[in-house]
């Protein structure tokens, strides 16, 4: 049985998809089922650092969407439109669809996974945040038996890049920057990295996830790194703290029972289990009853690992098609995530 997947975008994390679903031969034998049927591009005459057949590819992405050979779409275009009515149209198409796309998530994760519910199809989004990390399966169901109390994440690449090089190499912040786009870490728009948003999209989602409820996004206190200088981290340094960007979401103990969400600058006394983390690697420490603390650590962007996250979603979907039977209607309830992000 084959599926076709349906790329809309062909960047970084385009790139390693199609680099790991090409390889197929060290990896799942479920990856012999899995096919690029289309590609979604800006430009058809752009030098790709992976050959394509240039008949997958293709400037109109709607075509992709309702393309009826294509069984997952793949939206890795990221942005608010046209990724949301591409996503809403590849669900109205019965089609499955794999994003990383937090900014989109954050805001219309209601949306899209009323859409997919209704529709009887996947919306899985592992590559959305921590990069190669897997956060979302474990939050969403191997700490499903948790009340959990406080997540707190160093969850944005670029800028933990930015400060551990300013940091280490006492290095300038706009070359830093520079570093980091050439690296493929951060956003086609850095200021999303920079001012913290891209973070706060990213623990809306893990909130929204662990505590069940809906974040308002534009709620979300937010605070970048644009204000925190070479003079701060020597300071913290002698005082034996360090500088992180840190994003938190922690249940209060008041009457309310509130949830505080917010991004900011922090920090960090040196023996804090997340002041060590340091370069374009992202963690995030759980907090929760009766675990305790446990936390995820791993490569938070970049081509590879961001790609890894993306083909264990594909992976999922083909293999629930697989022993489902690929023309079979789905449950919604039976689907591992509708319910779950419904209140996002
Ligand atoms: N720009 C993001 C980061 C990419 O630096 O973490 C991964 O979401």
């Amino acid at each position: 049985m084959a599926f076709k997947v349906g790329l809309l975008g062909f960047g970084t994390v385009g790139t390693g998809t199609a680099a790991i679903l090409r390889d197929r031969d060290r990896r799942n034998p479920l990856l012999q089922d899995i096919e690029i049927g289309r590609v979604g591009v800006k430009s058809l005459d752009k030098p790709r650092a992976i050959a394509l057949d240039p008949d997958l590819l293709t400037t109109d992405l709607e075509s992709i969407v309702t393309d009826p050979d294509i069984d997952i779409v793949v939206e890795l275009i990221g942005g608010l439109e046209p990724a949301r009515s591409l996503i809403l149209k590849a669900i109205a198409a019965g089609k499955h669809v794999v994003t990383a796309n937090k900014a989109v998530i954050a805001r219309y994760g209601d949306e899209l996974y009323a859409a997919a519910n209704k529709a009887g199809v996947y919306i899985l989004l592992e590559a959305s945040v921590g990069g190669g990390i897997p956060i979302i399966k474990p939050l969403k169901e191997s700490l499903g038996a948790n009340r959990i109390s406080q997540i707190t994440g160093i969850v944005n690449g670029t800028t933990n890049y930015i400060l551990t090089q300013m940091t280490e190499e006492g290095a300038d912040f706009d070359a830093v920057l520079t570093e980091a786009q050439q690296l493929g870490y951060a956003e086609a728009d850095p200021t999303a990295d920079v001012d913290g948003l891209d973070a706060a999209d990213k623990i809306a989602i893990l909130a929204s996830l662990a505590f069940g409820g809906r974040i308002d996004r534009e709620a979300i206190y937010c605070e970048g790194i644009r204000q925190v200088s070479a003079e701060d981290i020597s300071y913290a340094e002698k005082l034996g703290f360090t500088i992180k960007l840190l994003a938190i979401a922690q249940k209060t103990e008041n009457r309310d029972n509130t949830l505080q969400v917010r991004v900011h600058p922090t920090l960090l006394p040196n023996a804090h289990p997340l002041a060590s983390i340091n370069g374009v690697y992202n963690a995030v420490l759980v907090e929760g009853e009766p675990i305790g603390q446990v936390m995820f650590f791993g490569p938070g962007a970049g081509e590879g690992p961001t790609a890894s996250a993306v083909v264990s979603d594909i992976l999922a979907i083909a293999g629930i098609l697989k022993s489902a039977g690929k023309n079979t209607a789905l449950n919604p309830l039976l689907s591992c995530s509708h319910q779950d992000y419904s209140a996002i």
